[in-house]
């Protein structure tokens, strides 16, 4: 399963840059929303780093020593590599769910809409809480239940009373948390379809038995009613961590 995801992503790095502005728009809010709870870190990681557009804008905005930039899609992570010379940037091509920093040795950790693959919400909260040094953040963005694009791909994604719940299980305390509504619109329903194919998005993260499948017609349908609409429903959290583990 997760190699499938990889690929996906891998697929689009050609295309990634230019089809990401729900990405981008979720970015600049994940930022602004970060800033009056801290602005300088020592280590930083970036969580699902994609094509580096997160880490351009956490440079920009915030001030870092140190940025491991993560994501185990090879061409993604490459192509974030070559659009920068910056020596305090060290990229890793890992899967995020996995322990790969030291225990207590990050300042922050930052995610732009990358944690809505992740099935085991309760287990990465975990691994990322004992990662974090004392007062650590975790600034994350991800898409939650209510979003349009599950219609299609049958993917469930996480409710954020789920991600609350999970958070505080896991050792966090919650400084800010709030949702948005976000709407793309294109210019026909194969324009739709596209733009979710383009940012590596047409990851299908439910199992093989997951039965009804959706016709093209009831498909078309669906998109008609929503008059070549996407509707995104993000969520934006930023937690501290709570004690010691
Ligand atoms: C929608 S993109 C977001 C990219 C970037 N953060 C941005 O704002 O443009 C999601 C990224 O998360 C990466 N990703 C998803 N799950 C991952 C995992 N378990 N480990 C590492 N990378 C992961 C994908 O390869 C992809 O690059």
């Amino acid at each position: 399963m997760k190699s499938k995801i990889a690929e996906c992503f891998n697929r689009s790095a050609a295309t990634y840059d230019q089809s990401c502005e729900l990405q981008e728009r979720a970015n600049f809010h994940l930022i602004e929303f970060l800033k009056p709870h801290r602005t300088a870190f020592n280590k930083v990681s970036d969580l699902g780093c994609g094509t580096g557009n997160s880490i351009k804008h956490s440079l920009n905005a915030l001030a870092c020593d140190e940025i491991f930039a993560v994501d185990f899609s090879k061409t993604l992570l490459k192509t974030a590599q070559n659009k920068t010379e910056d020596k305090k940037i060290i990229f890793i091509n890992q899967d995020f769910e996995k322990k790969i920093f030291k225990a207590n040795s990050l300042d922050l950790i930052y995610s732009n809409m990358s944690f809505q693959w992740c099935k085991n919400i309760s287990h990465l909260f975990n691994t990322l809480s004992k990662q974090l040094a004392k007062h650590g953040i975790l600034a994350f963005s991800c898409v939650l239940e209510g979003t349009y694009p599950e219609l299609y791909l049958k993917n469930k994604f996480h409710t954020s009373d789920r991600i609350l719940n999970m958070l505080e299980k896991n050792g966090f305390k919650l400084l800010s948390y709030e949702t948005d509504t976000i709407t793309l619109k294109f210019d026909n329903l194969m324009e739709t379809l596209k733009s979710i194919k383009r940012v590596g998005a047409s990851v299908k993260t439910y199992d093989k038995q997951t039965k009804g499948l959706i016709t093209l017609n009831q498909l078309k349908e669906k998109y008609q009613v929503l008059e070549n609409k996407l509707i995104y429903k993000i969520g934006y959290f930023i937690a501290k961590k709570a004690h010691e583990n």
